[in-house]
Order: structure tokens, then sequence, then C-alpha cells
């Protein structure tokens, strides 16, 4: 048997079909009001997601099976926003597959520079292609594929409020005032010291005022580890110790690193945890920071109890809880 290569012919390409709308100036038409109207959709779905971002409350929900309650005001940006890229997508898809020239085209490699020659012909060759892609053309495509990839643009500038005055004052407060019961979540049930254990953790949240409803983001920032020690456990000057009640302190749960929750505590060390870093605080220390990135202590909500004998706060948070940054002054 002879070990010669033997070559074998270059079977070349196989014969160019030309489609409909190459051939059918109606079919081309046809295709034309397609792709701008995929376009136009485009420019309607980032009007839903500026609409839903801006008109639509944040606490609004409905229910949707399968999904369960889900916030609209969510879904409306996040479905326009969606839709937007999705639909300009679809656009060029169909302008491509049935506008744009589809002619096969075998281009030579070269290395590193190509010679002056073959440039002059590949701006000449863009140019060209351009045209026949119709971009002189079908006015049509071109305003409306303008008009889709402008308006999504203002997108990202409308969510540079949220880095700006939108926000207000609402990072700074949350719904804690004088004498707001402590309530465990989840139940709503206001607490009693005598509820608490030593060593026992709850988490608890503001009383509500009858006919009031909790959002997402204030449970977000409202919400508050109690932990009972042994008021003998506790190293803390004379101010801090007088915002515990008898063993019992609270801390925000938000953690000052990156704002995950602190869920964590190690009942013999009487360390809290923050599972995202690794941020540690010594309860019996004011949640000083004994290990990770965080910057400051877990802020303490000072407690104490009513008249009928359930944990109240009694004064608001006196610093900002949450995620610790630049600008803000705690
Ligand atoms: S968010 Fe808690 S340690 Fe980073």
């Amino acid at each position: 048997m002879s070990n010669e290569i033997r070559k074998f012919e270059d079977p070349g390409l196989p014969a160019h079909v030309h489609r409909k709308t190459d051939t059918d100036p109606k079919a081309a038409d046809r295709a034309e009001r397609q792709v701008a109207i995929l376009f136009v959709l485009s420019a309607l779905s980032t009007v839903l997601a500026i609409y839903s971002y801006i008109f639509v409350k944040d606490d609004l929900f409905f229910f949707i099976p399968i999904m369960g309650d889900t916030n609209a005001h969510q879904l409306g940006l996040g479905l326009g926003m969606a839709f937007a890229l999705l639909f300009i997508g679809l656009g060029l898809v169909h302008w491509a597959k049935t506008l744009m020239p589809d002619t096969e085209i075998i281009q030579e490699r070269h290395e590193f520079r190509s010679p002056e020659e073959d440039r002059n012909d590949f701006v000449a060759t863009v140019k060209e292609q351009a045209a026949d892609a119709g971009l002189g053309r079908r006015s049509l495509i071109k305003r409306t594929l303008g008009l889709a990839l402008g308006i999504s643009a203002l997108t990202p500038l409308v969510l540079l409020r949220d880095l700006g005055p939108l926000p207000k004052k609402d990072l700074e407060t949350t719904s804690w005032k004088k004498g707001t019961r402590l309530v465990t979540d989840p139940g709503d049930r206001p607490i009693r010291p005598e509820d608490l254990e030593v060593g026992a953790v709850a988490q608890v949240l503001p009383e509500l005022a009858v006919g009031q409803d909790r959002t997402l983001s204030d449970i977000g920032k409202d919400a508050v580890l109690l932990i009972r020690l042994r008021p003998s456990e506790f190293q803390l000057d004379a101010e801090r110790l007088s915002w515990t009640h008898d063993g019992i302190i609270a801390f925000s749960k938000i953690c000052s690193h990156m704002g995950c929750a602190v869920a964590l505590y190690e009942q013999q060390t009487k360390h809290l945890l923050c599972p995202c870093h690794q941020s540690t605080f010594d309860v019996t220390r004011a949640a000083k920071v004994i290990f990770g990135p965080s910057a400051r202590p877990l802020p303490q909500l000072a407690i104490t109890v009513d008249a009928q004998g359930y944990l109240v706060a009694q004064q608001p948070f006196t610093e900002s809880v949450g995620p610790s940054y630049w600008e803000r002054s705690s």
C-alpha cells in the first residue's frame, strides 16, 4: 500500500440560494416593516421599565400563579429592560437574515498589518455593505433602530437616581421610635424579658400601628437581634449598659460592612458572625468588630420595658444602620 498522501479536491462553496426578499421587493418591504416593529417594541419596553421605576410603588404586590406574590415595581422594571434588549436583538437578527447581503465571502488571512491596498478595499467594502444593508435607503429601519438604541440608553441614566437624590434620608432613618414595642419576626407578638432565656437569640421588628403595612425596605433596615446574656458578662460603659435591660441587648441585624443579615450567633464565645465576609462582632463589648472587613460595630438599639412589661425602644437608633460608605456621618 502506498504511503503517499493524496490531496483531495477543494469542494468549493455550495451554489448561492437567493432568499425571497432578494427577489421580491414586496417581501423585502414586509421584512423591513417587521424589523421596524421589533425596534418600536424595544422602545416601548424601555418606556415600561422607566414608567415602572418612577411611577409603580415599590410595595405593590400581586399574585401570579407559580411565582406567588410578586413585586410589581421590580417585575415591570425587569421585564421592560429584558424586552428592550430582546427586541433590539431580534430586530437585528431578522434584519440580517432577511435584508442584509448573505453572499459568502472568502477572506485571505494576512499577518499583522494588511497592505494599504487591502485596507482601502476593506473600507470600500464596508461602505458598500452598509449601502447594501439599506442604511441609506431603508430610512424606516434606520430611524426606528436609532429610536430603540437611543431610548435604551435612558434606562441606566434614570437608574442613576438611586445613587443620588432618590433615597433622600431613607438610608439614615428606621421605623424605631421612643416607645416602639419589639415584636417577634415572624409572628408580630410583643416580647417580655422573661420570654428570652439566657443564651437565647431572637429576631424582632418594630410593632406596626393598626392599618400600617411593612415594606421590604422597612424590614431591611429595621431588623434587630435580641440576645440575652448574664448582666455580669457585659463589658460596657455606663451609657451602653443603660441601653440593655436585664441582660438583654439589641443590635441592628444589618451588617455594617455591606448590609448582609448578621445571622450566626456563637453562644459560647458570645460572637455574632456575618456569613458574607466573616465580620465578627463581640456582643459583650457593644458589638465591637473583632475580625473581618467591617469598619464599625453593629448599631445598638436602646431598650427598656413599658408599663405592661413588654420590651420597647428607649429611642431611635443613634446612628445609621447598614453598610458604611464614604458619605455617611457614622
Ligand atoms: S456584609 Fe457582613 S462581612 Fe461583609
